[in-house]
């Protein structure tokens, strides 16, 4: 099944039950809002994000001063999206906008999602401002993914695997995303040197979640 499909079948269940779970928190618990807010900070101008799905965290984009519009391949999810920010249906690898519209662009969550993340990335640098900010939120490449048990939080299992990228269903839960639509894996090398190699020199880190973190985010500038 294509990654679009996947999410066109799961889109109810991703709003209505799995962004439930942690909607209403005062702080998310992997730190994904505590990422954006240090990451993309508060400033005035569109901000583009990278499949958006159902518009989750435009509110807070919102909040941060920016103006969010957002992009996603799959209709099921734009459906809940197009309630919260303006939306188009594109493929990230194909970006429907002109070079240098954007002062900011975001990717949450998305990455692991996308095989040809370093197109993405590509897409990304050549639709932002010279010097403009890119603010990436995904799974920690190191301890999330198909080949980590998380079963037991207090002791996180890595079993081998991390260098394989093949996409995979494999998922300690059968609650989360990637048991439903699977995930590509990006060993961190591969992750950062897609960042440079688009153009997009990190600055910034943060990790997010406890005890062991789930979250790698990372600010780029492009050149
Ligand atoms: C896990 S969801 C994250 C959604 C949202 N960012 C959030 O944090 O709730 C990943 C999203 O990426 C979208 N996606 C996957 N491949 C894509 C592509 N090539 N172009 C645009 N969107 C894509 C999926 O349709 C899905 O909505």
């Amino acid at each position: 099944m294509s990654p679009t499909a996947s999410y066109d079948e799961i889109a109810e269940w991703y709003e209505h039950a799995f962004l439930a779970q942690t909607r209403g928190l005062s702080e998310h618990p992997l730190g994904i809002d505590v990422a954006l807010r240090t990451l993309l900070g508060t400033e005035s101008g569109p901000c583009l994000e990278i499949g958006c799905g159902t518009g989750e965290w435009a509110g807070l984009v919102r909040e941060l001063g920016w103006t969010p519009f957002g992009v996603d391949l799959s209709a099921g999810m734009l459906r809940y999206a197009s309630g919260r920010l303006p939306v188009a249906r594109a493929d990230a690898t194909r970006l429907p906008f002109a070079s240098s519209t954007f002062p900011a662009v975001i990717t949450v969550m998305a990455h692991t999602d996308m095989p040809q993340y370093p197109g993405v990335l590509g897409e990304a640098a050549r639709v932002l401002h010279p010097g403009g900010v890119f603010v990436h939120v995904g799974v920690h490449p190191c301890f999330c993914g198909g080949f980590v048990d998380r079963s037991d939080p207090n002791a996180v299992v890595i079993r081998p695997g991390y260098l394989d990228s093949n996409w995979t269903t494999d998922s300690w839960t059968d609650q989360g995303v990637r048991d439903k639509v699977g995930a590509k894996h990006w060993p961190l090398p591969n992750l950062l040197h897609a960042f440079i190699d688009a153009g997009l020199m990190p600055d910034r880190l943060f990790e997010g979640g406890t005890p062991v973190p789930t979250v790698l985010a990372v600010r780029a500038r492009k050149n």
